[in-house]
C-alpha cells in the first residue's frame, strides 16, 4: 500500500534510447494522439512547465470517448515521474516511472501502478491491462526515439553537401502517374513524388518540427500530415496552415521539359 493506493502490476523494460531522449519524449505531449492514435483520441494541454504538464486527454472507444484530466510531474531530484489521472475513469491512482540511464543509448524503465481500486483481484486485472497499455506506448515511442536519435545522429555528422544535380528527367506523364508514389533524389535532398488530387507533386522525407520521417506520411486535402504530431505541410508550399512555425523544405517543382517529359526540379 501506499497512501492507501494498491499496486496492480509492475512492468520493466529496457528501451534502446539515451535518458535525454527519453526525458524529451515524457514532456512532449503534443504526440500522443498522433503516435498513440490507438491509445488517445484527442488531447486539449492546460499547462506545460519544467515540471511536466496537465492535459484533458479523450480515451477510446472512439464513437463515445472517455475524458480524463492527467497530469504528469517530474519528482524533484530523481529520475522519476508520476502520471496521475485527477478526473475521470481511474482518479486517484499514480503511475510512478523509474529511469536508469544504462550506457549511451540505453535506459531502464521501471513503472509502478498505484491504482485506487482497493480489492486486490480487480486491481491486479486493472494492472495487467495497463502493461498491456503500457507496452504498446513505450514499442510506439521506443520507435520514435530511435528515428529522432537518427536524424540527430544525420545532422550532427552532415557534411557539405556534395554538388548533385538541381533536376532530374522522370519520363514521361502517364509513366509517372502509373509509377506513383516512388522515391527520387534531387539536389541532395530524397523526396517522395505522388499523385494527389489528380496533381503530381513531390515532397521532402524530413519533418521540419522534430525530424520525423514523412516516407509514409498521409495526405489530407493538399497537406503531408507528420504522423509524430500530426503537423500538416502544404504540398505546393511547403508551409503549415495552423500557424506553426517550421516549413518543410522547398518542394522540388515537378515540371515539363520542351517535348512534355517531366523534370524534377529544385531550381
Ligand atoms: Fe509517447
Amino acid at each position: 500500500m501506499n497512501g492507501g493506493l494498491t499496486l496492480g502490476a509492475v512492468y520493466e523494460r529496457t528501451v534502446a534510447a539515451s535518458l535525454e531522449r527519453v526525458w524529451e519524449n515524457v514532456h512532449d505531449w503534443e504526440h500522443l494522439p498522433f503516435l498513440h492514435a490507438s491509445s488517445f483520441c484527442d488531447l486539449v494541454l492546460e499547462t506545460a512547465e519544467p515540471w511536466g504538464w496537465r492535459a484533458r486527454v479523450q480515451v477510446p472507444p472512439r464513437e463515445n470517448p472517455r475524458e480524463l484530466l492527467i497530469e504528469l510531474r517530474r519528482e524533484e531530484g530523481a529520475e522519476r515521474y508520476h502520471t496521475r489521472t485527477l478526473a475521470g475513469f481511474g482518479a486517484g491512482g499514480d503511475i510512478a516511472t523509474t529511469l536508469e540511464p544504462r550506457g549511451d543509448r540505453e535506459t531502464g524503465v521501471h513503472v509502478e501502478f498505484w491504482l485506487s481500486e482497493q480489492d486486490p483481484s480487480q486491481a491486479k486485472a486493472i494492472g495487467q491491462a495497463m502493461v498491456g497499455l503500457y507496452t504498446r506506448l513505450w514499442d510506439e515511442d521506443e520507435e520514435m526515439m530511435i528515428q529522432r536519435q537518427a536524424f540527430l545522429d544525420v545532422r550532427r555528422a552532415a557534411e557539405p553537401a556534395p554538388e548533385c544535380p538541381k533536376a532530374i528527367a522522370l519520363g514521361s506523364p502517364e509513366s509517372v502517374r502509373a509509377r506513383a508514389p516512388f522515391f527520387a533524389e534531387v539536389g541532395g535532398q530524397r523526396v517522395r513524388v505522388l499523385e494527389h488530387q489528380g496533381q503530381l507533386a513531390a515532397h521532402s522525407l524530413v519533418c521540419p518540427h522534430l525530424g520525423a520521417p514523412l516516407d509514409g506520411a498521409e495526405l489530407r486535402e493538399g497537406h503531408v500530415v507528420c504522423p509524430w504530431h500530426g503537423y500538416r505541410f502544404s504540398l505546393s508550399t511547403g508551409l503549415n496552415p495552423d500557424g506553426r512555425r517550421c516549413r518543410l523544405a522547398h518542394p522540388a517543382q515537378i515540371v515539363a521539359d520542351a517535348a512534355g517529359e517531366l523534370q524534377l526540379s529544385l531550381a
